[in-house]
């Protein structure tokens, strides 16, 4: 279903995000019809470009960044046709009247901010004074979101001081993958699972982000930053809320922001003794502190860490996060991990468990419910785990390949105006009260992270997380 027409800016138009998935997500909602021939697109930057110049550089995009099949030159040229550009200063008042002619008062006018957050405020109030925005425009802000408490609440702030927080869309992108949602749908639109889902009968969960990626080329981001603020802050952290929160009383932004938030406030402080921190070593490809070019660097590339959720569903029940660059392999997932029955009355002796409940975010998108049965043959009462796996892709006939990208679906819910999978400025304020402190901690302590071998699991110290309470991370090979 087509979306209502809109004028969709772009800042940042020329940088790396917009090339590699906004320009692309917005190019495959064009060819499944949902982008009208009324909508357009205004990149803007600060580059002096002709907006020939920039529909070049979306066709260099298209050409990089959509697969072959979809790239037809007459659908391009339709696309880039509704693109044009505006060069903007954002300090200064260069192109700011010119962007005011260009969006038109009758359509849907969503701003996105694909640039450094130390301009968001500034961004924010150009729009503002300039009559650019109004009481129903859309704002996007991209990650990070904030260094720490005191940043993002500085961001807030600046943001909030030209629009409301029912205009404000801040995105995580996690939010937007299929199988994210897909496991609101099978925690909340089945009774199967939810007499399960407490303390009682989950003996623990565990949420994976791996990646075979290194930090090459964003180094001087990344060395800031490391993947507690990269990733846990903000992605993991959303796996873990939509994991352990109570069903809200409605699908709907606020009353789902609001559940993601208690569990948030529900979350114990992390003692060091339950972090692991790594950094890759070098071969084949650079060590991390090549990528990073910071020879001193602590910063982490791989982090686990063991977290408990203070409330009544999980007294007992730990969340083991991890997430790692130049990992074995590219994977995540979140397994869910039931308890033993009380009484076994069979013999095993292989020692494994299955009573698994696996959402598997990529690849192969898909939930796999890991079950206990008899091995068929006259061989006795022999048990083994078989998956009762539901590939999205089999069971849909969607090919991986053809699955929406996060951001199409992020995109097209801001110009439905629908707000239900972005962060509240609360919920962001809140991950980071959880995160300062285990940041601080280390830094205090000053220890630098472990090394680990690239293609491995991570450090070894992070298996000992989990060997000490008598349990193992789900293989990463
Ligand atoms: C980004 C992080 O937010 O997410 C990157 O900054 C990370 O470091 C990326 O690689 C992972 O996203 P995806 O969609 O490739 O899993």
């Amino acid at each position: 279903i087509p979306v209502d027409p809109f004028d969709l800016v772009l800042f940042g138009a020329t940088g790396d995000l917009a090339r590699r998935k906004i320009l692309p997500s917005l190019y495959r909602r064009f060819l499944a019809g949902q982008m009208p021939d009324t909508a357009r697109v205004i990149g803007a930057a600060r580059s002096e470009l002709s907006n020939e110049e920039f529909r070049d550089l979306v066709r260099e995009a298209l050409a990089e960044f959509v697969s072959k099949a979809k790239t037809d030159k007459a659908a391009i040229d339709a696309f880039v046709a509704q693109c044009s550009y505006i060069a903007i200063d954002a300090k200064g008042d260069g192109g700011w009247s010119d962007l005011k002619q260009m969006v038109r008062e009758d359509a849907i006018k969503a701003f996105y901010f694909s640039v450094a957050p130390s301009i968001f405020g500034a961004l924010a109030d150009k729009l503002r004074s300039h009559g650019i925005a109004c009481d129903n425009s859309r704002l996007v802000v991209e990650k990070p979101f904030g260094t720490d408490l005191k940043t993002a609440k500085k961001l807030n702030a600046d943001l909030a001081a030209s629009f409301r927080e029912d205009q404000i869309y801040r995105i995580d992108h996690f939010l937007g993958k299929e199988t994210v949602q897909n496991l609101m749908a099978v925690r909340f639109a089945n009774v199967l699972f939810e007499p399960l889902w407490n303390e009682r009968y989950i003996d623990h969960v565990q949420i994976t982000v791996a990646e075979t990626v290194g930090v090459g080329g964003r180094g001087s981001y990344y060395d800031k930053s490391g993947a507690m603020r990269d990733m846990v802050q903000n992605h993991l952290m959303q796996l873990l809320c939509l994991t352990a929160m109570e069903p809200p009383a409605a699908f709907d932004p606020d009353r789902l922001r609001d559940e993601k938030l208690k569990v948030i406030r529900a979350l114990d402080p992390v003692p060091l003794k339950d972090v692991v921190r790594g950094q890759y070593k070098s071969g084949p490809e650079p060590s991390y502190i090549e990528d990073a070019e910071n020879a001193d660097s602590k910063t982490e590339s791989y982090i686990a860490l063991k977290i408990g959720i203070s409330n009544w569903r999980w007294k007992h029940t730990p969340f083991y996060l991890r997430t790692g660059k130049r990992l074995t392999k590219r994977m995540s997932e979140i397994v869910v991990q039931f308890k033993e029955t009380p009484h076994s009355i069979f013999d095993r002796d292989d020692g494994s468990t299955a009573n698994a409940l696996t959402i598997r975010l990529q690849p192969d998108e898909g939930i796999d419910l890991s079950v206990t049965i008899k091995e068929p043959g006259p061989g006795g009462m022999r048990l083994t785990n078989v998956p009762l796996d539901m590939s999205f892709a089999d069971a849909l006939g969607a090919d991986d390949a053809e699955m929406p990208d996060a951001y199409e679906r992020l995109i097209m819910d801001v110009i439905r105006g629908n707000q239900t999978l972005f962060m509240r400025g609360d919920e962001v304020e809140a991950a980071w009260a959880w995160t300062d402190p285990i940041i601080n901690a280390w830094e205090a302590q000053g220890d630098k992270p472990k090394q680990y071998p690239q293609g491995s699991s991570g450090p070894e110290e992070a298996l000992a997380l989990l060997l000490r309470d008598g349990r193992r991370w789900r293989d990463l090979e």
